[in-house]
């Protein structure tokens, strides 16, 4: 396994390029089994989960090149087999997006569960919810979801649970509708952006969809999809990122390529720490204030504040004068990064699923290990502060969702390493 080491107290300065969006491409890798037609899409990032997910379609006996330089995919299903197997599913959630398509294409398929994760419970049951709504019948047997189905026939279909809509479950239902028979209205749909550009592609297909990207979205249901070449977005967490490191090393960068708009939320928390963000045609510029203030934070499902940058700004917090308050609503338990940063010499305290941060005036290096992917995000972003040296532990984790984040950072002017644990 690699750690990243990193030395700290260099203040991240010059210019850096968003990659397409991880959550964004893989339901789309997933709608390419829509069609028995030739997809091209591009912007793809080279991550890890990009791999499982290609390797999924793969072992579901679609054709797929990818050009993993110059991040196109292309994808060919001429005929898809029905079953996703625990060994590669359970490397990654968004496995759970081959449900929807499969259960379209071929009226009956099986999906592994996708299993534990360390952020918290990944349950599935808004997913099973909706597409028995569209007439499948669902079971969970060794592991296995199995759904089939005659036909399904659109109809209303209320996608909300009690952490608010849900993100894969509505690519699901939508990846479902678009061949289903008659008109679906999805209710209480997740509004992320990911979905938006879901939908963006399925129409390029020939599907009939509007609403995406608010509460409500309506499908017309079409017999069959044809092929499409689609760019997905920018990947907005990456650029959240990104945002957090220029503000926590007191830096000055420039954020190309990253979709201003997808980031009110993590920008309006950042000015309201002090933190200089500006918009300039297409480019985010971020440089830390002198001196920052503590925040209140509470996640959301979009448009308010993402889960994933909760782990980030914990980080900047734990270095700004004052005490702050993250709520975390969407994964009550997503705090593994807290004890590590404990390690750092970070003064915080859980309560229930809220984190007290009391700022501490300096970090110090020590060897720390990564948990889930923007826990592994927060503790780099830590050892770009912290005094002397950090060793950041089990980054595969890191890999999974972030393309070269050390090559990245050493181009800003981190003293960043990779090596063998
Ligand atoms: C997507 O996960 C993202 N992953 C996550 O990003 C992100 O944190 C999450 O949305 C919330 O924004 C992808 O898009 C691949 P959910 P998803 O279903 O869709 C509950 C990252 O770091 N729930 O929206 O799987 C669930 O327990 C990852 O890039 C149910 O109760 O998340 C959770 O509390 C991490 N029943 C909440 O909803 C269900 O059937 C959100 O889960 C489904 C979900």
């Amino acid at each position: 396994m690699e750690k990243l080491i990193i030395s700290g107290g260099s203040p991240l300065k010059g210019t850096v390029h968003i990659g397409g969006s991880k959550n964004s491409c893989l339901p789309i890798l997933a709608a390419t089994l829509l069609t028995r037609e030739k997809c091209v899409i591009r912007n793809v990032p080279d991550l890890a989960d990009v791999r499982t997910m290609c390797d999924l379609l793969k072992w579901l006996s679609a054709r797929v090149k990818h050009d993993r330089a110059n991040g196109v995919i292309e994808v060919q299903a001429e005929s898809p087999l029905g079953v996703a197997p625990y060994e590669l599913v359970r490397k990654m959630r968004a496995s759970v997006c081959l449900l929807g398509p499969l259960l379209a294409r071929l009226r009956n398929c099986k999906v592994s569960l996708p299993g534990g994760c360390v952020i918290g419970n990944r349950p599935i049951d808004q997913h099973v919810k909706g597409l028995s709504r569209l007439g499948a019948e669902m079971t969970i047997e060794n592991g296995y979801v199995h759904a089939r189905c005659n036909e399904l026939v659109g109809t209303d279909v209320f996608m909300g649970g009690r952490f608010g809509s849900t993100v894969t479950g509505t690519a699901n239902i939508l990846m479902a509708a678009v061949l289903a028979k008659g008109t679906t209205v999805i209710d209480c749909a997740a509004c992320e952006p990911e979905i938006a550009d879901l939908a963006h592609f399925l129409i390029k297909m020939g599907a009939k969809i509007t609403g995406a990207g608010g509460p409500t979205i309506e499908v017309e249901g079409v017999a069959e999809l044809h092929g499409a070449d689609h760019a997905v977005i920018p990947d907005r967490i990456e650029a959240g990122t990104f945002m957090v490191a220029a503000a926590i090393t007191g830096g000055d960068v420039e954020i190309k390529g990253a979709c201003a708009a997808h980031l009110s939320a993590v920008r309006d928390k950042l000015e309201e720490a002090g933190v200089n963000v500006t918009r300039t045609n297409g480019t985010i510029r971020v440089s830390g204030g002198a001196s920052h203030r503590a925040l209140e934070i509470t996640t959301m499902p979009y448009p308010g504040f993402p889960t994933d940058m909760q782990a980030q700004m914990c980080t900047l917090m734990s270095i700004t004068p004052g005490i702050s308050v993250v709520t975390e609503k969407i994964y009550p338990n997503r705090f593994m990064h807290l004890s590590e940063m404990a390690r750092l010499g970070a003064d915080v305290a859980l309560e229930s699923n809220t984190a007290i941060i009391k700022g501490v005036n300096y970090l110090s290096g020590a060897p720390v290990m990564a948990s889930d992917l923007r826990a592994s995000a927060a503790l780099v972003l830590a050892g770009l502060v912290a005094d002397g040296e950090t060793e950041v532990n089990r980054i595969y984790h890191v890999d999974r969702g972030y393309e070269k984040l050390d090559q990245k950072l050493r181009h800003l002017g981190a003293h960043i390493e990779r090596a063998d644990e």
